[in-house]
């Protein structure tokens, strides 16, 4: 029978280390055994982007990248988004298990008992400008929620944490539509705790107001709308190890409270590379215009002047599958909405881009923000609001992701390590003996 180890061997001192494996990782301290004399700090692995580094065990999400499969606790996305629906999936990612027909009302009820916020919260919404982003908003205001729940700092009693994860659940689509309704200058509209969790959200957001680019004005009351804003949600609940949940596992390990290490998590959510793809993507799709300039923005990218915004993923390198899910609902609401015409640059776009060698031989299938973006435009959502819509879904990933690093035995703060390239030792100079400065140095 085989062995799991690895067998190094080192050939400054020619001395070998037989190190086990397990799910098929090494343990990176145990490399520290390896060393040159007493002096040696001991190897250490170099992972910039943590391109293949675990940094945890996680029950919660399994993705096979090459097969294009996402499932959250043994479930696959496909099923969920058929037969599930946003809050069940919550307390899948929360507790493990599906809810029971009891466990779900009462989680329900305790989601609507929350979705308001403080009054003083709408004070400081007041104070930005009429046109801040409304992630910008977003991101402060949860971390201002920290402020009006102190008791959340008690990160270790288990009961203080499923408050805070009702109260996260049910306030982040309240701040998201008050962020919006702030910056279109609109009264704003409170939790309407008779309505389902995303039709509650939609009335927030368009409730008095055409929905902004809707082709339809009456279309965020349709019921179809409001499933596929669930769908959505599902689709963007958790993703296992991503840039904003690393942020959040990061975060918290100092054991600072949920709404700061959520705020966190947005806040790295907020970037084009991640949850802020979706809003370049339907910046791209205007730029191109119409499908007859595809082939010019296409040699662009191949000359590596531009990106192909919602194409590659760091872990699919096939089909995303919850893109495929998308496009299904995409016809679903254009049948309410009127059609988006950049679903017509979209398609085309994907069509050339997977039979083109650049493509395929990187391996860059359409992620989830390549249409995601044109559903919500159709919807009536502004793009600024693109990455909150990623934000408040993910939020329950986010959370569940903070409970299992709390209840791991392994957890440690984090604080990677580093090659330190800059100079040594040297003494300090007088500012009258010092040489003119460096020009380009960033300051001057
Ligand atoms: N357009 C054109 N070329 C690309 C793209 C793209 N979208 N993505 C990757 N490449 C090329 C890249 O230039 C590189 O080529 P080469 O080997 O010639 O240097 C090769 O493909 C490998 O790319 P990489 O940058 O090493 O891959 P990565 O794993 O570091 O980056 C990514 C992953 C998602 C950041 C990247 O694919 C990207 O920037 N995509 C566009 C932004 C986007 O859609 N982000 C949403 C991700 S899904 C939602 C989420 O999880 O947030």
């Amino acid at each position: 029978m085989p062995k799991e180890t690895v067998t190094i061997t080192d050939n400054r001192t020619g001395q070998s280390y037989e190190l086990p494996i397990e799910r098929g990782t090494i343990k990176a301290l145990d490399l520290r055994q390896i060393k040159t004399g007493p002096s040696d700090f001991g190897l250490m692995t170099y992972d910039p982007g943590y391109m293949n580094t675990a940094s945890c065990r996680s029950r919660i999400t399994f993705i096979d990248g090459d097969a294009g499969i996402l499932r959250y606790r043994g479930y696959p996305i496909e099923e969920l988004a058929e037969k599930s629906s946003y809050l069940e999936v919550a307390y899948l990612l929360w507790t493990g298990e599906l809810p029971t027909v009891e466990g779900l009302e009462r989680w329900k009820h305790g989601v609507r008992y929350h979705t308001m916020i403080h009054e003083s919260i709408k004070k400081f919404l007041d104070g930005f400008r009429h046109d801040a982003h409304p992630m910008g908003i977003l991101v402060s205001t949860v971390a201002a929620l920290a402020t009006f729940y102190p008791e959340a700092k008690n990160i270790e009693d288990p009961e203080t944490r499923r408050i805070q994860f009702y109260r996260l659940i049910s306030k982040m689509p309240t701040l998201a539509a008050f962020a919006y309704r702030h910056s279109v200058g609109m009264p704003y509209v409170y939790p309407d705790n008779s309505l389902g969790y995303a039709e509650n959200f939609l009335n927030m957001m368009f409730h008095g107001r055409e929905p902004v680019g809707s082709l339809n004005p009456d279309s965020h009351h349709s019921p179809v709308l409001a499933r596929a804003l669930d769908v959505l949600f599902m689709l963007h609940a958790d993703h296992e190890q991503n840039c904003s949940t690393s942020s959040m596992r990061m975060v918290s390990s100092a054991f600072t409270d949920p709404y700061t290490s959520v705020a966190a998590a947005a806040a790295a959510l907020y970037g084009p590379l991640h949850g802020g793809a979706n809003e370049a993507v339907l910046r791209m799709l205007r730029e191109i215009g119409h499908v007859q300039n595809i082939p010019t923005f296409v040699a662009a990218v191949k000359r590596g002047e531009r990106k192909l915004m919602g194409f590659g993923h760091r872990v699919y390198k096939s089909y995303d599958p919850r893109a495929k899910v998308i496009k299904y609902w995409a016809d679903r609401v254009f049948e309410v909405t009127g059609h988006n015409p950049l679903i017509d640059i979209a398609l085309k776009l994907e069509e050339i881009a997977l039979a083109d060698d650049y493509f395929i031989s990187r391996k860059l299938y359409p992620n989830v923000d390549f249409y995601s973006g044109i559903i919500y435009e159709a919807m009536g959502f502004p793009t600024d609001m693109f990455p909150v819509l990623f934000a408040i879904p993910r939020t329950a990933g986010w959370l569940a992701q903070w409970r299992e690093s709390l209840e791991d035995p392994d957890l440690k703060i984090a604080r990677p390590r580093q090659i330190y390239l800059g100079p040594e030792q040297r003494s300090y100079v007088a500012i009258d003996k010092r040489r003119d400065s460096v020009e380009g140095n960033g300051i001057e």
